[in-house]
């Protein structure tokens, strides 16, 4: 299962990925906003970040204006490497050294068409399980 969620700046982006899962048949979980009436995006990035640390959910993906604010807020749940990512490259490497665990978009920063490129890149891309990557990543929360 995946834990989607954003604030206003992101619900719109947010409606298009969660119809992009629907149609790869993968399965979802939306923490909200479910309007686009102004709200705080830390609500949206801790509940998905709890949803994902608490193994309710395997991953996440949080979506705000620019995705900076929420996911300074995901990552200070223990447990949590949300990456903001704004290309492919960036989507792909995170996966592979960070094994980031949710994907954090900026919505007034990519369009529609990257946004899911990245989705789909983030989602399909395996961690390496590359001895190196494992010591920096038990590095991170000390
Ligand atoms: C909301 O206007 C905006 O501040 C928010 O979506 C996000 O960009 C914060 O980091």
């Amino acid at each position: 299962m995946l834990a989607i969620g954003s604030d206003h700046g992101g619900f719109v982006l947010k409606q298009a990925i969660m119809k992009h899962l629907t149609e790869r048949g993968i399965a979802y979980k939306d923490y909200g906003t479910y309007t686009e009436e102004s709200c705080d995006y830390p609500d949206y990035g801790r509940a998905v970040a709890l949803a994902v640390a608490g193994g309710e959910c395997e991953q996440g993906i949080i979506i705000c204006g620019t995705g900076i604010g929420i996911s300074i807020t995901a990552n200070k749940v223990p447990g949590i490497r949300a990456a903001l990512c704004g290309d492919c490259f960036s989507a792909e490497a995170t996966r592979q050294h960070n094994d980031a665990n949710i994907l954090a978009l900026g919505a007034r920063v990519v369009g529609e068409g990257l946004a899911l490129k990245i989705v789909d890149t983030f989602l399909d891309t395996p961690f390496s399980n590359d001895e190196r990557h494992i010591r920096r990543i038990s590095k991170i929360e000390g």
